[in-house]
């Protein structure tokens, strides 16, 4: 027995060492090398040790701390209310339980609740007096934390004098994040400049208002969304949480738009899958929805746990980045022959799936991450994204490992891999040459976007090309069934059915055909473009860079890739052996005449249309002389909002860009044709 204890004491004070080195990590240098999920299980599994064991519970536990102290160089800040932090739930039982408890004490049968985004950032306090900013300061360890007031003055969202009639004094407290965009255009910025990369928008917004020269943190994109408050004095003081948060609108601090008031445990569940829907389309990251009793009678009633108030909860979702190791390095051959490097990973639960692939992207990014196999790694896997590594944790590297080298030839054909000018993106040169190539090649001209070959999957592309049974796209049309059914696991049935697969994708249209044939750099858009631009394929083949360049959207490298792509025999041939002879057909497009209504104009497309496909409306406008392009900014002139639009809404909103419905779309479509 006292050989378990003192194993347990042992177990307890390497936990506790660990959680405090990440605590510093996090805290402090704003650098940390672990990912949460992996925080949070070293934090659980201490807490599970120091509920079964109270006698060796230590009163300095790092379960007991909010945060970590304040770092040097910033005055110390006590906070006269304490910043607490929140109790975390994984699963729907942790959330039913919160509930009932909840419903116990309060001796009622349903609680009201507001939903709100559990925003990633760092939570920062504002002391208003008289209707002034008179402090700004950070968490630190929930009792003190650090004086950064010259650094949220210089966030924009942050007021510096409230709007109306403000209270005596007023602390509101919030998160200070940064956006998905700014952070990936600061990490750039770091790179060209030789500063240190930050790990994710978190650390940056962190590392970012922990500046000791304000000037630093005010080139940085902050943003700051108030959620609650601390100290009030001299005003009317509403009843509800949702009711503070509408007063603090009033006073003209930001709110985050995404709060919803809810009704017991159903009201809860289904606000957090809203939002773990919407999650990947904001701007910035959230992980995790918080509830709070919207009563402030009931809060007050309910009261506080040593951490964390009993009237909130944390309800996290799964993580997005997790720790695994490297089990190989290998290289990927695509469409254009581009060599990708991927991670063969010991396989791992992360952002809802389980991932045994990551992508390294290319050797530049080997050499930043410095990765081999062996090493312990962080994944990141977000929405349909494909997973990333994301950091290596070097001091874990086992002692034998090996820099990883580039493989001089292709994996697949065995031809010289050349490097681009740049030294970064390598290719096999190997062209039609490669199996890997002309699979790929295939595959994409199949696709739903493209030929849209219903039946012609991956899978079969692969067996198709190994029996040599398809060498060019334009085999595809002479396949027959006696061929078909010669490959494993193919029935008369599904050879007929692929057979008219192919034939019904005979009659496509010419944006899409150009699109299919796979010529770099040239996406739906620009095949669009180029469709109606020259009218027909012929004038297309033949033109010289010179009127390509006059294309809308269409710069000298695409002109040339596109003239290039041409000018090769071997492609000529299969797009001869595609018209000529399978059969493709497309009604005729009407080139944009010189005065078209929609010339020069710039769509987004955002949400689902019900009348067409977005595909659909794409082509009908770039029919028209519009640009489609897929993400907004200043020069869009109209943002098209189907039903449930996504974050490209909010950023039109944002830039005050023409928002327009579908009726709305159906009209100008319309009114411009008749023309
Ligand atoms: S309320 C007593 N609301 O989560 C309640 N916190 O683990 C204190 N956070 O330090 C916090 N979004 O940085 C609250 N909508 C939200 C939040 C939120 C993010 C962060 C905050 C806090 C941490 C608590």
């Amino acid at each position: 027995m006292a050989g378990k204890q003192a194993d347990v004491r042992r177990e307890m004070n390497a936990l506790t060492e660990e959680i405090e080195r990440h605590n510093y990590l996090y805290y402090v240098k704003d650098a940390p090398i672990v990912p949460d999920a992996e925080y949070d299980r070293l934090l659980r599994r201490l807490e599970a040790l120091e509920a079964a064991h109270p006698d060796l519970a230590a009163d300095d536990s790092p379960t007991r701390r909010v945060g970590a102290r304040a770092d040097e160089g910033f005055r110390e800040v006590a906070h006269d209310i304490p910043m607490l932090s929140l109790a975390n739930a994984f699963a729907e039982d942790e959330v039913a339980e919160f509930d009932e408890r909840i419903r116990r004490r309060l001796e009622c049968d349903t609680v009201d609740y507001v939903a709100e985004p559990k925003l990633d950032g760092l939570a920062v306090s504002l002391l208003y007096e008289g209707g002034r900013l008179v402090r700004g300061a950070t968490r630190g360890d929930g009792r003190s934390g650090e004086d950064v007031t010259a650094n949220v003055r210089v966030i924009r969202s942050v007021p510096l004098k409230l709007r109306g009639k403000a209270p005596k004094r007023l602390e509101v407290r919030g998160e200070v994040l940064m956006t998905r965009d700014g952070f990936a255009r600061l990490n750039r910025q770091q790179d060209e400049s030789g500063g240190k990369r930050y790990a994710n928008p978190r650390n940056a917004a962190a590392g970012s208002l922990r500046q000791l020269d304000p000037a630093i943190t005010a080139s940085r994109p902050l943003e700051f969304f108030a959620y609650g408050t601390g100290v009030f004095e001299g005003g009317r003081w509403p009843s509800t949480h949702d009711g503070v948060l509408d007063m603090l609108g009033e006073f003209g601090l930001r709110t985050n738009p995404h709060r919803q008031v809810v009704s017991g445990l159903d009201g809860l569940l289904s606000a957090w899958s809203a939002l773990d829907e919407r999650r990947e389309s904001l701007p910035y990251e959230i992980d995790g929805v918080v509830y709070k009793v919207n009563d402030l009678a009931l809060q007050e009633r309910l009261g506080f746990l040593s951490r964390a108030p009993r009237w909130a909860l944390a309800h996290k979702f799964a993580a997005q980045e997790e720790l695994t190791t490297v089990r190989a390095i290998e290289v990927q051959v695509g469409r254009t022959g581009a060599i990708t490097p991927v991670a063969r990973l010991e396989p791992v639960f992360v952002g809802g799936v389980t991932v045994s692939n990551a992508t390294l992207h290319n050797l530049d990014e080997i050499r930043r991450l410095d990765v081999r196999v062996g090493d312990a790694v962080i994944v990141r896997r977000a929405g349909d994204v494909i997973p990333e590594v994301v950091s290596v944790l070097h001091e874990r590297r086992p002692k034998k490992s090996v820099e990883w080298a580039f493989p001089g030839a292709c994996p697949v054909c065995g031809s010289d891999v050349v490097f681009d000018e740049g030294g970064v993106i390598a290719r096999c040169s190997g062209g039609l040459f490669c199996d890997a190539q002309v699979k790929e090649t295939i595959k994409h001209f199949a696709s739903r976007r493209a030929m849209d070959i219903e039946g012609l999957g991956s899978k079969l592309v692969e067996q198709l090309v190994d029996a040599a049974l398809v060498k060019t796209v334009a085999d595809i049309f002479s396949l027959d069934k006696e061929a078909l059914v010669s490959l494993e696991r193919m029935g008369d049935k599904s050879a007929e059915n692929l057979l008219a697969g192919i034939d019904k994708a005979r009659k496509t249209t010419l944006p899409r055909f150009l699109f299919a044939l796979g010529i770099p750099q040239i996406g739906e858009t620009t095949a669009g473009q180029l469709a109606s631009y020259f009218g027909d394929l012929d004038r297309i083949m033949t033109a010289t860079e010179e009127a390509l360049v006059d294309v809308p959207d269409i710069g000298p490298i695409v002109a040339h890739n596109v003239m290039e792509f041409f000018a090769q025999d071997h492609n000529r041939e299969v797009i001869d052996a595609l018209v000529s002879k399978a059969g493709i057909t497309w009604p005729a497009v009407e080139r944009v005449a010189e005065d078209a209504r929609l010339k020069g104009k710039t769509f987004v497309l955002t949400g689902s249309l019900s009348d067409m496909s977005r595909t659909e409306a794409r082509e009908k406008l770039v029919a028209l002389g519009a640009k489609v392009s897929s993400s907004v900014s200043g020069k869009t002139d109209f943002v098209v909002a189907g039903a449930d639009p996504g974050s490209k809404l909010d950023k039109a909103e944002r830039l005050g860009v023409t928002v327009i419905d579908e009726t709305a779309l159906r009209e100008l479509l319309d009114a411009s044709s008749a023309q």
